[in-house]
């Protein structure tokens, strides 16, 4: 049986996360057929099996969060849906947990969010003594926190779902350090699988072609802004199940007994396409520097084939050394991935443009991302410079761009 999932994203990152989703999922599931998602403002909806849905909380790195569709009615007046949700079985999900309500609603009859929340509290506490939950459900719901439940009205109809995730799936649970103004997480993974489709077009869903035409042996990746190390760090962990945390949905009352047999770092051989990869951080701050390394410890990679430097991009004689460092080896593909101080949080922008020229002349880079305000797009760019293609959202309230460059590789 299936069941509705809705993955919800970053609006900007839909066909991103549709595009990891199609990625990882015949190797996870390789007997289940894989669905056709329908792409929808800030989520994805999608038919599966209920434990496979479940289990997308380990491995997908995009997504905000995983609803459960629970029920979908028509309905105009309050007292219908009060009926309507006294009557849901709720038992599979809730066990008189504290919910925090997340309710919307659209052209539609109700509207008042602070009165359909009364009516769906009551409903639920109805619920609760008719179907009194089993006090090992009891328990079970309340050794976690972070229960939300999702009621969206529009055109008059209802949909009622619960989150699956818990915590926002960007929250790790393996990077306790965090500098100045870090990049979500869920948003740094968005960006390396981005730059990764970048070439071929980023519509080619022929993922085993693109892998044998364009996948490479290794991948130098450079972010000379590193902060607490947010792109390194997911580009290292893209493929791994993310078992630093717990997911909401272990919690259920439905999943008691049920347990996910993965260990950190297993995966299925399946989803073997990821390149071998050499690590490069620096920043201008030496507690950032110090953040980047202890993060990397905490999420099991210290044996990563990494190198972190202190350094100011600006610096002549840093960018040389790190040049030098970079491009010793005439076979590597390298790409720069960045999150530069745009003056917001951290005073003293970086010019893009001078940015641009400083890092294309560091060597061939195959690609280099930039994550920069909108507004400051380059009508011209340094000599040698292309840019291939730009993603837009908002990432704390400012309108950005991941604007993506490709060196000519024959300098
Ligand atoms: C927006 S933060 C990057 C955050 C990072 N992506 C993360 O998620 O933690 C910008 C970083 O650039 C560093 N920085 C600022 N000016 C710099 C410069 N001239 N050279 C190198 N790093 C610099 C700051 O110390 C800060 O850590």
């Amino acid at each position: 049986m299936k069941e509705t999932f809705f993955l919800q994203v970053t609006p900007g990152f839909e066909k991103l996360a549709k595009q990891e989703f199609a990625l990882k999922f015949p190797g996870l599931f390789p007997s289940i057929a894989i669905p056709e998602g329908i792409i929808e403002k800030g989520g994805i909806t999608i038919e599966l099996p209920m434990a496979a849905g479940f289990q997308l909380n380990y491995w997908l790195k995009i997504p905000n969060r995983i609803l459960l569709r629970v029920s979908q009615f028509k309905c105009r007046d309050l007292p219908k849906f009060y009926n309507k949700v006294s009557k849901i079985n709720w038992s599979p999900y809730f066990a008189g947990q504290d919910y925090e309500f997340h309710i919307s609603s659209s052209e539609s009859r109700l509207f008042d969010s602070r009165r359909i929340e009364k009516a769906l509290k009551d409903g639920l506490d109805k619920c609760l003594k008719n179907q009194e939950p089993k006090k090992k459900a009891r328990q079970r719901v309340e050794t976690t926190k972070d229960w939300h439940l999702f009621c969206r009205f529009e055109n008059d109809w209802c949909t009622l779902s619960v989150d699956t995730s818990g915590e926002r799936l960007g929250k790790r649970g393996y990077k306790s350090k965090v500098g100045l103004a870090p990049l979500r997480e869920n948003l740094a993974a968005g960006l390396y699988l981005y730059t990764l489709l970048s070439c071929p077009p980023i519509e080619t869903l022929e993922w085993e072609k693109h892998f044998k035409e364009y996948g490479t042996p290794s991948l130098t990746l450079v972010d000379p802004f590193c902060g607490s190390g947010t792109l390194l760090l997911e580009a290292a962990l893209f493929y791994e199940p993310n078992l630093f945390r717990n997911f909401s949905f272990e919690f259920f009352p439905l999943w008691e007994n049920k347990s996910t047999p993965l260990k950190k770092n297993n995966r299925p051989s399946a989803l073997n396409l990821d390149l071998p990869l050499f690590l490069v951080g620096s920043d201008i701050e030496q507690d950032r520097i110090n953040d980047t390394e202890a993060n990397l410890k905490e999420a099991g990679l210290q044996g990563t084939h990494h190198a972190l430097n202190l350094g100011d991009i600006c610096s002549k004689e840093f960018g040389q050394k790190s040049a030098r460092e970079i491009f010793s080896n005439s076979q590597i593909v390298a790409w720069c991935m960045m999150n530069p101080p745009y003056g917001k949080r951290i005073k003293q922008p970086v010019d893009h443009f001078d940015l641009l020229e400083t890092l294309s002349n560091w060597g061939p880079w195959q690609r280099i991302g930039v994550l920069l305000p909108q507004a400051q797009k380059l009508k011209k760019l340094p000599k040698g410079v292309k840019l291939i293609s730009s993603l837009q959202f908002e990432n704390g309230g400012e309108k950005v761009s991941y604007f993506l460059y490709e060196k000519e590789l024959s300098k």
